[in-house]
């Protein structure tokens, strides 16, 4: 039946998802699959269910299309739908409350401190590094792609730092920096049966891994393969216990840190609608564990449930 490649939305990572969606929807066709693209952000979901579509590929990141919106309204349409159910997309879209269950479950991620928008006083923002640390990493937690991320290198930067996460944001999350590398590992698949995919070591060369470095450079050097094998088992054994521990399914990527001065590893975060731009990591990984990129999303479709 007729495949519907949702692309586009009204997130902040809009750009970012038509760029996934038009890859995502040139790989299935190129595979013989009767896809159609379709933009939540033009045409109401229900337009699904009256044009016959037998189920939908998410090509969508960040609000209204990873954080459990979309997919509810999927589930009471009736059509199946790739990657992660309601509760997990919901859970993993906030980074805050990502990082709570992880440390319920003793799982490695970063101190933190959660700031409201209506708490952001002078005296109240100067004291996050008494507790943290400097630099430290201020984020919006609903956002992707580095979106009103900053990295506050002193006191005086900031009240600059939380008032950007702030347009995007009623809380605040505010992280302890881990000085290392980063590093980026895929999911495919749901519970005992889930299996990670090659970590990915990013060298952001020119300044920061941010938005810019992310889809519109290509400086950003990528390293697959060139980590201890007995480092990169742990990696994934860690991933894949974050990934269960958030019960996603299909697929996701963890990105993480690998501390310089013992090897630790943190989870930063969960994305379940991850990237399949061109300079995306999941595509990136799977090839150099043999999946084409057609393959993948051949895959992810076959994966996809209600
Ligand atoms: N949020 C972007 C799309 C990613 O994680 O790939
Ligand atoms: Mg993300």
């Amino acid at each position: 039946g007729k495949v519907a490649v949702l692309t586009g939305g009204e997130s902040a990572e809009r750009e970012v998802s038509l760029m996934s969606g038009a890859g995502v929807l040139q790989a299935l066709r190129s595979q013989g699959v009767d896809a159609h693209a379709f933009d939540p952000a033009e045409r109401g979901l229900h337009e699904l269910k009256s044009e016959g579509f037998a189920r939908v590929f998410i090509a969508l990141h960040g609000r209204h299309g990873e954080d459990g919106t979309v997919q509810g309204a999927l589930e009471l349409l009736g059509i199946p739908y790739t990657g992660s159910g309601v509760m997990a997309s919901s859970i993993a879209v906030d980074k805050i409350t990502t990082k709570r269950l992880w440390i319920a479950d003793g799982l490695p991620t970063p101190r933190y401190l959660k700031l409201r928008r209506d708490e952001l006083s002078r005296e109240r923002v100067r004291s996050v590094p008494d507790e943290l640390g400097l630099p430290v990493f201020v984020k919006p937690p609903h956002e992707g792609s580095s979106i009103g991320i900053s990295k506050a290198v002193g006191y005086s930067d900031m009240m600059d730092a939380v008032q950007l996460a702030a347009q995007y944001d009623d809380e605040i999350l505010c992280e302890e920096c881990i000085v290392g590398w980063e590093l980026t590992c895929p999911v495919l698949g749901e519970g005992d049966t889930a299996v990670a995919l090659p970590v990915i070591r990013i060298e952001a060369v020119a300044g920061n891994y941010d938005y810019q470095n992310k889809y519109f450079t290509d400086t950003t050097q990528y390293h697959i393969g060139t980590l201890p094998a007995e480092q990169e088992a742990a990696i994934r054994a860690t991933v894949l216990a974050a990934y269960r521990s958030l019960g996603c399914r299909g697929w996701g990527r963890a990105d993480l840190m690998l501390r310089k001065s013992d090897g630790q590893v943190f989870l930063l975060e969960m994305n379940t609608s991850p990237g399949m731009t061109s300079h995306s990591l999941v595509p990136m990984s799977a090839k150099a564990a043999g999946i084409s990129y057609e393959q993948l999303c051949l895959w992810l479709l076959a994966q996809a449930r209600l």
